[in-house]
């Protein structure tokens, strides 16, 4: 990917509108707002004009069955989770200029007058089609509205959108036996109208405008998802709904007809931008109208198409707008090896983390940022999440930042030291600064953000090697004049810290400033070698970062596996129809065993392959199994399995497997050992 040439004057950063139908999780954090917030923090270190944009989504057919759950309006529903998110980013210091929302006056009125602009110049077309309507409740039915039994596996829960149990994704007139979720009753197919977005219409610009113009500055996922969209050929697509939660649509003769949550969602950045203007006594337009601003939308990766494709034909359809530079999205992040889920409640939510880590907003960043999902989907552990705050911020950052002001305080009653004659080591230090915030700079202008906090952390790694090799504690009796240079090359390089680590780790760094009397200066002072001059005084210092305990890491361990017993009682698995009946003889040819696990082993370049030695009382021999992501070889042996011992050998990666073993298939798709009550001999039949 190559940075694409800086040479706007305005910024324009936006941020995924989360929906207001629950709290941020991690997996927000570390797609979007982390990201978003260092590249905006970064710009407006440099003195750029940034405006960086977020809010609640407000509509959409999720908030309604949300709302009709609780026995609430979809109005309370969002004001609840609106609060909650606004409280909790805020908190987080995630520096939004403004945080809107989409239920807003002035939100209402933008997406209508755009919707009217679009109308009247022809953009849309208008179909008829057949769609569910419940006739007691008197009203269309979103697909979510309507279950039924799955045409593919039976289940009778399943929804008109997907089936939860096979996981295919459906059309509500495929169900059978429909009903309304609304009053029981039996759906009809009533003919309805709607305007669709013709995106067909628009393959032949987006072919050129990202296929050709972006195809090597936009991320390699970015560019991956919508050349695959692209090339399966555009439909047209509604951008009308039967519902009355949303943005009424602005014609006449749409009676009960709101825009669709996709059409509306991002006009709220535009909005939200019009707010801002109103409160500030700010232009607006230039933000999104002038062709020297630079508009970058942070995203997930399900986001990609409504903001790469559909958001951007909506902007060319009217005509007086920008379009994106970039679309930095994200993959995901997993949550211990399993995936985020908001009604599995498998995650760990920002709300929670603030009141359960006071004061530690900048751990979570640095571990967010450390592990980013930039391009491929990462997962989120505890135990890293502690490895890295007492291995890295703690024992690297801390540690340098906190020697060098404690021995400062101590030799030198806390003024800065004046740096003397210097020797190779101080000159290769100083020689290093100056090249860190371009190199920083480097990666955040491309988004590569793991890149740039690791950088960052090299000139704190820098320093307290510096400080370990120098020894200044050796030499305060002897050779105090050395102890003054040491100190001050340690103080500039904590200066250089206490700034250049603002994008990343804002609150640790506004105390690091304070303890060192240091304004928050351009990036462009970065690297410079006298930040600090000799003779100020610092103030005593303090603890930039502490020690998370294993008792803590263990209270969330167990808060995650609480949700997993609870989610596991909520929804025991469900059987899958029983297979066609065998015959007495074709069963009694199956030879099943107790064996015993010897030795297990990876298989080279393979994911999922394990080499096993079992011992069956017959013999000892080889199988190869695919449980390798399941398992670490090491805990293997000893254990006891059933096994097809008669199963026809065949080789597998080349190595002759002879057996299968059998295990049992959890919840959540991992193969689990079933455990025997009492120890077999191995070669015991199975029966
Ligand atoms: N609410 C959407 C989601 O959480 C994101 C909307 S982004 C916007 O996936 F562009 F519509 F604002
Ligand atoms: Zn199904």
């Amino acid at each position: 990917m190559k940075t694409e040439k800086d040479t706007f004057r305005r910024y324009t950063v936006t941020s995924a509108l989360p929906y207001a139908n629950g709290p941020v999780h991690i997996g927000h954090l570390a797609g979007v707002y982390v990201p978003a917030d260092i590249y905006v923090r970064y710009l407006r270190q440099q003195g750029r004009d940034v405006l960086f944009i977020g809010g609640s989504d407000e509509h959409g057919v999720p908030i309604t069955i949300k709302a009709r759950k609780e026995g609430i309006t979809p109005q309370q529903v969002v004001d609840k989770y609106h609060a909650l998110i606004r409280d909790s980013f805020k908190a987080f210091g995630i520096s939004f200029d403004i945080y809107s929302r989409t239920s807003n006056a002035i939100h209402h009125e933008t997406a209508s007058a755009f919707f009217r602009k679009l109308y009247e110049k022809g953009e849309f077309v208008d179909k008829v089609t057949a769609n569910y309507f419940d006739p007691e409740a008197g009203q269309f039915l979103a697909d979510r509205y309507i279950t039924g039994t799955c045409p593919h596996c039976g289940n009778e829960k399943a929804y008109g959108d997907q089936c939860e149990r096979c996981g295919t994704s459906l059309n509500a007139t495929d169900l059978i036996n429909p009903r309304s979720t609304l009053s029981g009753a039996e759906p009809v197919l009533k003919d309805t109208h709607h305007y669709y977005l013709p995106l067909d219409r628009y393959e032949p610009w987006l072919k050129e405008w990202i296929l050709e113009k972006h195809r090597d500055d936009w991320k390699v996922n970015v560019y991956g998802q919508c050349k695959s969209w692209i090339d399966h050929g555009l439909q047209p697509r509604a951008v009308t709904r039967d519902l009355d939660w949303g943005v009424k649509v602005p014609v006449d003769g749409t009676e009960g007809k709101v825009l669709y949550v996709w059409f509306d969602a991002p006009i709220g950045y535009i909005s939200a931008t019009r707010e801002w203007g109103q409160e500030q006594g700010k232009d607006w337009e230039p933000y999104w109208k002038d062709e020297e601003t630079k508009m970058v939308h942070f995203i997930g990766k399900d986001n990609i198409v409504f903001h790469c494709i559909i958001f951007p034909a909506m902007l060319k359809a009217e005509g007086s707008y920008i379009l994106p530079v970039n679309v930095p999205a994200n993959e995901f992040l997993n949550l211990e090896g399993d995936k985020i889920s908001t009604s599995n409640n498998w995650a760990v939510w920002l709300h929670e983390y603030l009141e359960e880590f006071p004061g530690q907003q900048d751990v979570l960043r640095y571990v967010l940022t450390a592990n980013a999902p930039e391009t491929k989907d990462n997962d989120f552990t505890w135990k890293d999440f502690q490895t890295r705050n007492n291995s890295e911020l703690l024992a690297i950052l801390g540690n340098f930042v906190n020697r060098t002001l404690v021995l400062t305080q101590k030799y030198f009653e806390g003024r800065v030291p004046e740096a003397g004659e210097l020797t190779d080591e101080d000159r290769a230090v100083l020689e290093a600064l100056p090249h860190f915030p371009g190199r920083i700079s480097a990666s955040l202008e491309s988004y590569r953000f793991r890149e740039a906090l690791a950088e960052y952390m090299n000139l704190a790694r820098l320093g307290n090697k510096y400080l370990t090799d120098t020894e200044p504690w050796k030499k305060i009796k002897d050779d105090e004049a050395r102890v003054r240079t040491i100190l001050n090359i340690s103080l500039q390089v904590c200066a250089n810290l206490s700034q250049l680590g603002e994008p990343f780790l804002p609150f640790s760094m506004q105390k690091l400033r304070d303890m060192l009397g240091l304004e928050l200066f351009s990036w462009e002072e970065g690297g410079r070698t006298e930040l600090l001059q000799p003779g100020t005084l610092l103030s005593q210092p303090g603890l930039l970062f502490s020690k998370i305990e294993d008792s803590e890491i263990e209270a969330q361990v167990n808060k995650l596996q609480a949700t997993k017993e609870t989610n596991l009682a909520n929804n025991p698995v469900k059987a899958e129809p029983q297979k066609e009946a065998v015959s007495y003889d074709d069963f009694v040819k199956m030879d099943l065993r107790v064996g015993t696990i010897m030795e297990a082993e990876k298989v080279a370049k393979t994911k999922k392959l394990l080499k096993l030695k079992i011992d069956t009382g017959i013999d000892q021999r080889t199988v190869v199994s695919g449980i390798a992501e399941y398992f670490e070889p090491a805990d293997l042996p000893g254990r006891q399995v059933c096994i097809l011992v008669n199963l026809e050998p065949r080789d597998i990666k080349g190595i002759p497997s002879q057996g299968m073993i059998l295990m049992a298939e959890d919840a959540d798709g991992r193969l689990v050992f079933m455990q025997p009550g009492d120890k077999v001999s191995p070669g015991a039949g199975v029966k």
